[in-house]
């Protein structure tokens, strides 16, 4: 086992912007490693809380997967089974979980809720999604950027379609890392601090890594519809994959809307380097944890 670079401890991870340049190295480089140490038990002892207020497959099970090999248990905390269902503040259950847990991560709607969760709780708070972030996936494409390119130096990143809570995390890592990400998205669309352009062939020319998601976040069901035909000209077809650079990956956080945003052909085709990314959020998670952890 090496000796940490740096340690997390004690932070939270609220936004990508929670991270210095240097501590989003130091994950990749400890997720790289604990990636060739899969069960190598680091977090002896320790306990993650896992409190989730909309649907995942990727993010609950990677994280409970993740705190059981470094050593440890993962806690499901289903909100409808907590006392804060029937009026139990916030700030006292965050205070009596700070003294059984030693962290807890949260996918929750409102970015304030999980502000408010920092704010009361003793122990790291991870973000595990919300309506405006989700680090822990914009860290999981950042080290599948860097496996397959063997750098993240100077690569250019389009992202297409509906600026997310994905786009914007990413947005954050891909500048730390010396990446330069341009997104193509109609009017009403946009991310945060991200350079946008309208057309989508503009945003893909030349490109190293194409991402796109999903064009229905969850919680915005309401406007599927409209959304649908907004986005359309902007799914990530064969035609805009063949103006990207000829080694380009494609990214998709998942899960995937095949024919909608992305079509199948590119999803499951050569360039797609999805499953890979799907993987990487157990290996960056886990090193997450031990840095914040150790
Ligand atoms: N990518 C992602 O966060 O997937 P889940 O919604 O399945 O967790
Ligand atoms: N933008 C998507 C990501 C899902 C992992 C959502 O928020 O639903």
């Amino acid at each position: 086992m090496t000796t940490l670079a740096l340690s997390l401890s004690g932070r939270d991870v609220l936004r990508s912007a929670d991270l210095a340049p240097a501590e989003a190295e130091a994950v990749l480089e400890l997720a790289a490693e604990l990636k060739l140490d899969r069960y190598g038990q680091r977090l002896p002892g320790r306990t993650l809380g896992l409190l989730f207020k909309k649907p995942s497959t990727r993010t609950r099970v990677s994280f409970a997967v993740a705190i059981a090999q470094l050593g440890g248990a993962a806690v499901l905390l289903q909100p409808d089974e907590l006392q804060l269902s029937r009026g139990e503040s916030l700030a006292d259950t965050a205070r009596v979980l700070s003294s059984y847990l030693d962290a807890i991560a949260i996918r929750t709607f409102e970015q304030a809720e999980l502000e408010e969760w920092a704010e009361a709780a003793s122990i790291p708070i991870v973000n595990a999604l919300t309506d405006e972030e989700h680090p822990c996936q914009a860290l999981a494409d950042v080290l599948t950027i860097r496996e397959r390119f063997g750098t993240t130096d100077r690569l250019r990143i389009a992202w297409l379609g509906d600026g997310t809570n994905v786009c914007n995390s990413l947005g954050v890592v891909a500048g730390a890392l010396g990446m330069r990400m341009v997104a193509a998205c109609p009017a009403g669309y946009e991310p945060r601090g991200v350079d946008v352009v309208r057309d989508p062939r503009e945003a893909v020319a030349g490109a190293h890594v194409l991402v796109t998601d999903t064009w229905t976040s969850m919680g915005r069901e309401a406007d599927a519809a409209k959304r649908l035909r907004d986005l359309e000209p902007y799914r990530l077809g064969e035609q805009l994959v063949g103006l990207a650079d000829p080694d380009a990956i494609v990214l998709h956080c998942l899960p995937a809307h095949a024919g909608e945003e992305i079509d199948a052909s590119v999803l499951y085709g050569p360039r797609s380097a999805v499953w890979q990314e799907a993987e990487n959020r157990l290996h960056v998670q886990k090193a997450l944890l031990t840095l914040l952890l150790s």
